[in-house]
């Protein structure tokens, strides 16, 4: 018996980095993975890699800014598989500009992929999970929303709101047995933070000093598992060595 066996579980953002490796790591643990991203390219890979590991995976090719297309995504999973009982809202954009500089198209894709994309995922797979009495959604915010750094001004909003809309919502469906959290995760060494650091030389911390994916994905997955149950509208620090 797998700890995810009989669990659909939905990961946005899973073409590369974090994403990838929660949806593998879900997928390696039994669960039915729903892979999610707007990159058909590098979520085709990830879907053949957990596929020839022997797991279970549906991808979508979705922008989740597109409200309809997520409300079809998530009626669609839930015909076919039964259910939606994981969602793990990771999918994220960053813009480094600073304020005084930042347009309003790079503002404005931060707010709509970082916080009103996990809305949207949120509210399509909510009634479901309430239908169900079951549900477990992780928010992934960043340190940045509480350590602040300039060039950060878009994203520690969009990723500060998703932390209060963590709080708020477990609020509401407490009773529910649905589990809403949030981690605040610091450096990971993923395709965006080396992009990041080529862009930025003023990024000093060893690519090896950072969080790998696989170590924060064990996180992730014991908090969407039922071990970690009694964890309620937590907003976990997840740093590492550094934010
Ligand atoms: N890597 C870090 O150091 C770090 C630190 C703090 C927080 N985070 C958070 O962790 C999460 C994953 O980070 P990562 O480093 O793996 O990022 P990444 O940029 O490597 O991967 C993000 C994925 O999301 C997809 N995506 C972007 N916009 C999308 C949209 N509108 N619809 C569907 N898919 C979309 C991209 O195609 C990409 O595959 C993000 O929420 C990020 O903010 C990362």
């Amino acid at each position: 018996m797998k700890r995810f066996d009989g669990r659909v579980a939905i990961v946005t953002g899973a073409g590369q980095g974090l994403g990838a490796q929660y949806a593998k790591d879900f997928a390696k643990d039994g669960a039915q993975v729903i892979a999610i991203d707007m990159n058909p390219e590098t979520l085709a890979k990830v879907s053949e890699e957990i596929g020839a590991d022997g797991g279970k995976v549906a991808t979508y090719v979705l922008d989740i800014t597109n409200y309809d297309g997520v409300v079809s995504m998530v009626d669609e999973v839930v015909k076919k598989f039964g259910s939606a009982d994981i969602l793990i809202n990771n999918a994220a954009v960053h813009r480094a500009v600073e304020v005084s500089k930042m347009s309003k198209a790079d503002w404005d894709l931060q707010i709509n992929v970082d916080l009103n994309g996990s809305f949207y995922c949120t509210r399509a797979v909510l009634p479901y999970m309430i239908e169900k009495q079951y549900g477990k959604i992780i928010n992934i915010a960043s340190a940045s929303a509480k350590v602040f750094f300039p060039g950060f001004g878009g994203y520690a909003a969009a990723k500060g709101g998703l932390v209060s809309f963590t709080h708020t919502l477990q609020e509401e469906v407490k009773f529910d047995n649905i589990n809403v959290n949030a981690i605040y995760l610091g450096m990971t060494n993923t395709e965006y933070t080396r992009a990041r650091m080529n862009e930025h030389a003023s990024v000093t911390i060893a690519l090896d000093d950072m969080m790998q994916p696989p170590e924060v994905s064990k996180v992730i997955t014991w908090l969407a598992s039922d071990e970690a149950a009694p964890i309620k509208g937590a907003a976990i620090d997840v740093f590492g060595n550094h934010y």
